[in-house]
C-alpha cells in the first residue's frame, strides 16, 4: 500500500482508477487524497464486494463500477471522462474471497466449486473440470499453476468425475492430496498450485491483464503512472514485457518491488507479490 501510494502520489482533485477494488483498502486511501473534488473511479468484477463498498466507502469519492478493469476505456467513455491521472491494479483474489466459505476459494469450502470473481459470468470451475479433456486440463494445470503433478492430478480428476463430479472445494482438495505422498511435509498445501490455476483460467485473468495493458495508455494523460502488484509468474512477465516494449510506458521500477520484512510478517500473502510501476509517455502508436 505504501509503495503503491508513493509512486502514484494522488493529489487533490485527481480521478485515479483502483481496477481492483477488493477490500476498499486502496481505494479508500486514495479517495481521503484527492478529495474533495477528485475521486477514485473503482473496479471489481465481483458484486459481493461493491456491495460492501456501497456500505463501507459511503460518503468518500468513489465512483464504483460492477465490471472488468479490463473494460475502463468504454467505462470511460460511459462517465465522459477522457484521461485519468493514475491507475493501479492489485491482482489475484481477496481476503474477503478467501474467507467466502460458499464459493470455492477455500480449500475448506464446503459450497460449490465455483472460483468465479462473478459467479453470473462464464464457467465456474467445477463445469470446466467436468468437461476438459485429460490433456488439456493437465496443460492448465502444469502452467497456470506451475504444477509439477499436474498430469497425474489431471488423471484422476478425469478417473473420479467418470464416477461423480467434483462438486465442492473440499472435494477437490482431497482428491489433490491424495496425489502425493503422506510424509510431504510442504510449506504451502499441494492443492494450492491446483485451485491457482483453475482461478486463473475460470476469470481468464491473463487475458484481462493483457488487454488492460494495452488500452490503459489511452486511458491515462501523459506523465500517469501504473501500478501493478502481481502474484503469479506469468502476470508479472506479462507486466514487465510490456512496460519495457511498448513505447507508450517508461518503467520506473527496474525490479519489481517485493513485501518488506514487516509487511510480511503483517500479512504472509504478500510473500509472493510483486510491484512493477511504469508512466504513460507522450507517445501514440
Ligand atoms: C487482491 S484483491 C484487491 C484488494 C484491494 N487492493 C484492497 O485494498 O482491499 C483483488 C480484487 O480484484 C478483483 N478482480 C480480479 N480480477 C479482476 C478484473 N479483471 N476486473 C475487476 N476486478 C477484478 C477480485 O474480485 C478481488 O476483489
Amino acid at each position: 500500500m505504501e509503495e503503491v501510494l508513493e509512486a502514484l502520489a494522488p493529489q487533490p482533485g485527481q480521478i485515479v482508477v483502483d481496477g481492483t477494488l477488493g477490500a476498499g483498502g486502496h481505494t479508500g486511501r486514495i479517495a481521503d487524497l484527492v478529495a474533495p473534488d477528485g475521486f477514485v473511479l473503482a473496479f471489481d468484477r465481483d458484486p459481493a464486494a461493491i456491495a460492501r463498498a456501497e456500505k463501507n466507502l459511503a460518503g468518500k469519492c468513489v465512483q464504483l463500477a460492477h465490471n472488468n478493469y479490463s473494460e475502463l476505456l468504454v467505462t470511460l467513455g460511459e462517465i465522459e471522462v477522457e484521461r485519468v491521472n493514475s491507475a493501479m491494479l492489485d491482482l489475484g483474489l481477496s481476503s474477503d474471497q478467501l474467507a467466502d466459505r460458499e464459493r470455492g476459494f477455500s480449500f475448506a469450502s464446503t459450497g460449490p466449486l465455483d472460483l468465479r470473481f462473478n459467479p453470473d459470468e462464464g464457467e465456474s470451475a467445477a463445469e470446466l473440470l467436468q468437461r476438459m479433456p485429460e490433456k488439456a486440463l493437465a496443460d492448465l494445470i502444469y502452467l497456470y499453476g506451475e504444477e509439477r503433478a499436474s498430469r497425474r492430478i489431471a488423471r484422476q480428476i478425469v478417473a473420479r468425475r467418470r464416477e461423480q463430479p467434483l462438486k465442492t472445494a473440499t472435494d477437490l482438495a482431497d482428491l489433490i492430496r491424495r496425489c502425493f505422498p503422506k510424509q510431504r511435509h510442504d510449506r504451502i498445501d499441494p492443492a494450492t498450485r491446483t485451485f491457482q490455476a483453475l482461478r486463473i483460467a475460470v476469470n481468464d485473468e491473463l487475458g484481462s491483464l493483457e488487454k488492460a495493458l494495452k488500452e490503459y495508455p489511452q486511458c491515462l494523460v501523459a506523465g500517469g503512472k501504473l501500478a501493478i502488484i502481481s502474484f503469479h509468474s506469468l502476470e508479472d512477465r506479462l507486466v514487465k514485457t510490456a512496460f519495457r516494449d511498448d513505447p507508450r510506458w517508461e518503467p520506473i521500477t527496474r525490479k519489481p518491488i517485493t513485501a518488506s520484512e514487516t509487511e510480511l510478517e503483517a500479512n504472509p500473502r504478500s510473500r509472493s507479490a510483486k510491484l512493477r510501476v511504469a508512466m504513460r509517455t507522450e507517445v501514440d502508436l
